[in-house]
């Protein structure tokens, strides 16, 4: 009669919880698992891998393994891209005393951890960094002298905003505190691929930083997801921290963009009427939806390049756009009428009338068109 199940066993938090951001790395998940176990004898840890649904199964494949060891856990984040949220959504998940990052595709040298580890013990640091330019590490695995020569000039670059010396700040593989990182992410950008240096360069007074060397591998399975738009996300967030976060740098790139707006209408415009002999009323109505057209590109990839719009919401943001920037130029014509007609010098009622226009523009397209999730 009594099927009383037993008692569930209770298990504490792990001491140690490592954080895997992973896009499409599904090839790397069973083998860094495996690596992880053979690193940490001897210290209770868990893996949660991070993954921005990746069209190659990764998180799958994490949740397979997992269901088979309670120490592998997944976080899938739908709609969304991004090395340095997937980090802080990742840690954010965890309950153990210290939390680590590193790459999910071997490249970080996961034997370094027990002596990272040893460090925050200690408490002879705040936070440990795995770095490749002290003794007895390198930076051989970086693919090929372009991304050396561009990881130097990284390097010397946040070199002049950290308060630290760090040899290697650009570094994707460190240890901190829990409780420490959860007092700063309310301060991080999120923006990018450096969460190092977010982290660094948040904290209200400077943390005290020690490195660990390693030998940084060359890439076996899948690739590198560094592009021109994570080089222009670190610029931001070297300049978003200059600024303490008060210079809306969403919405400079977004002007941006509409300067250049600017030069594809008269681009247009002058091939329509010169090459293809419209008239003026019909070359310039071109010109604009080109130049919309371009303008929600541009957004797509670099303003909004975190959460950037696929498949039938592509369409379905375009159209939208479309729409937003039609009424924004309602408005801007109208303004610009208004004041000219009350006196105004030309330049001034139209540039009065272009700043509601973008202004207008960003604000509802970053509610209706890019409106996260
Ligand atoms: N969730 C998620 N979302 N993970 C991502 C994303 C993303 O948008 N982009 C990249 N990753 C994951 C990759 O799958 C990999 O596990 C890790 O982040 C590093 O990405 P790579 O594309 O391999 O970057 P890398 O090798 O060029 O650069 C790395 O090396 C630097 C040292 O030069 C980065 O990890 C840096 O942080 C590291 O310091
Ligand atoms: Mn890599």
């Amino acid at each position: 009669m009594d099927t009383a199940s037993p008692a569930p066993v209770l298990t504490a938090a792990p001491e140690l919880s490592v954080i895997v951001p992973c896009y499409n790395e599904r090839a790397n998940v069973a083998p860094l698992v495996a690596r992880l176990d053979a690193a940490l004898v001897g210290i209770t840890w868990e893996a949660i891998f991070v993954d921005d649904d990746s069209p190659d199964g990764t998180a799958e494949e994490a949740r397979r393994i997992g269901t088979g060891d309670a120490r592998v856990r997944c976080l899938r984040r739908v709609g969304r891209r991004g090395l340095a949220s997937a980090v802080i959504e990742g840690a954010l998940a965890s309950s153990a005393r210290f939390v680590a990052v590193i790459d999910g595709d071997m490249q970080h040298d996961e034997t370094r951890l027990p002596a990272m580890l040893e460090l925050l013990r200690t408490g002879a640091a705040d936070v440990v960094v795995g770095s490749r330019h002290v003794a007895g590490g390198d930076d051989a695995g970086l693919a090929g002298p372009f991304r050396q020569r561009l990881s130097h000039a990284g390097i010397r670059l946040a070199g002049r905003f950290l308060p630290a010396a760090l040899t290697d700040p650009m570094s994707g593989f460190f240890m901190v505190p829990r409780p420490l990182f959860e007092r700063l992410a309310p301060r991080l950008t999120g923006q990018g691929f450096k969460i190092l240096v977010d982290l660094l360069l948040s904290a209200p007074a400077p943390l005290r930083v020690r490195e660990v060397a390693y030998q940084f591998r060359s890439r076996e399975a899948g690739e590198s997801k560094l592009d021109a738009l994570v080089l222009a996300q670190f610029a931001g967030l070297l300049l978003d921290k200059q600024f303490h976060g008060l210079v809306p740098l969403r919405f400079i790139a977004f002007a941006g963009v509409g300067l250049i707006g600017v030069l594809v209408h008269l681009a247009t415009l002058t091939l329509a009427r010169e090459a293809m002999g419209l008239h003026f009323g019909l070359a310039q109505s071109v010109a604009t939806v080109v130049a919309m057209v371009a303008n929600f590109e541009l957004n797509n990839r670099l303003t909004y390049g975190d959460q950037r719009l696929r498949g039938e919401r592509l369409w379905r943001g375009l159209l939208l756009f479309l729409l937003v920037c039609g009424l924004g130029a309602i408005a801007n014509i109208g303004i610009a009428r208004m004041l000219y007609a009350e006196n105004t010098t030309w330049s001034l009622a139209g540039a009065a009338g272009a700043v509601v226009g973008v202004v207008w523009n960003y604000a509802v397209s970053a509610t209706l068109v890019w409106r996260g999730r």
